[in-house]
């Protein structure tokens, strides 16, 4: 089996992640998929943007969801990275679903939510989106590390398929796969193991795999179905 390579916050190894210039990046590399990180702003806007503070990758400060739009998207995400990124923008999951769509890309959108945000007033709001995109539900992947936004997902986004993200492999994990009909399972690989596998493909759940940055250090690479990963050039050869 060929695993999909899935390119993590857009290309994050090589550009700002979860920015234009990062799904560009993507594209250009042949790509088919990408993995995006999305949460609220102050004013009820979903953001492209993996941390929920500002430091780390742009110039502002503080919490994501302490700023409005406006003022997000004043800021810089690209120059922490490198000055040539200087001026990349803040993406709204719906510029980011409009790039995907332009590119031809499926997309990944994992919901990211902490002990401040109420996990069905985020869906709510990704459900506002997601009914306003031209994007075919079969090129989106929903996916959380919280059991409740995945509840939340099932229930109100039925028609879109959920992975449930976990660091390693739980009964608990096992649970909510079953009972929301899960499409995916998302492990950290480090952690994997072949008893994990053999579970989730007698269930028929797909494998996919996070954050595979070197080939050579991921033994099961064959036999999952997805391996996300910040530096797809390097799987170009096996892919
Ligand atoms: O969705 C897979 C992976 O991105 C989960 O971890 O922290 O990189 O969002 P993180
Ligand atoms: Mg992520």
């Amino acid at each position: 089996m060929s695993s999909i390579i899935v390119g993590h916050r857009g290309v994050a190894g090589t550009h700002p992640e979860n920015t234009k210039a990062s799904i560009e990046q993507a594209a250009k590399l042949g790509l088919k998929w990408v993995e995006v990180d999305i949460q609220p702003t102050q004013d009820d806007q979903l953001v492209v943007c993996h941390d929920h503070t500002l430091e780390r990758c742009s110039d502002g400060k503080g919490r994501v969801d302490e700023h409005t739009l406006a003022e997000l998207r004043q800021l810089d995400f690209g120059n922490w990275k490198s000055e040539e990124f200087s001026g990349e923008k803040i993406l709204t999951l719906s510029e980011l679903l409009g790039l995907v769509e332009q590119h031809g890309l499926s997309v990944n959108l994992e919901i990211k939510v902490d002990s401040r945000h109420q996990a069905p007033h985020v869906v709510d709001l990704l459900h506002s989106e997601l009914i306003r995109s031209n994007l075919d539900t079969d090129k989106i992947l929903l996916s959380s590390f919280s059991h409740q936004v995945i509840v939340e997902i099932a229930h109100h986004l039925p028609r879109y398929r959920v992975g449930v993200i976990t660091e390693q492999l739980t009964q608990a994990d096992l649970m909510l796969i079953d009972k929301v009909k899960a499409f995916s399972c998302h492990m950290n690989y480090e952690h994997v193991n072949q008893s994990d596998l053999d579970t989730l493909n007698e269930a028929k759940i797909q494998t996919w795999c996070y954050t595979v940055n070197d080939p050579s250090r991921f033994k099961f690479l064959s036999k999952v179905d997805a391996v996300f990963t910040d530096f797809p050039d390097k799987f170009s050869a096996i892919n």
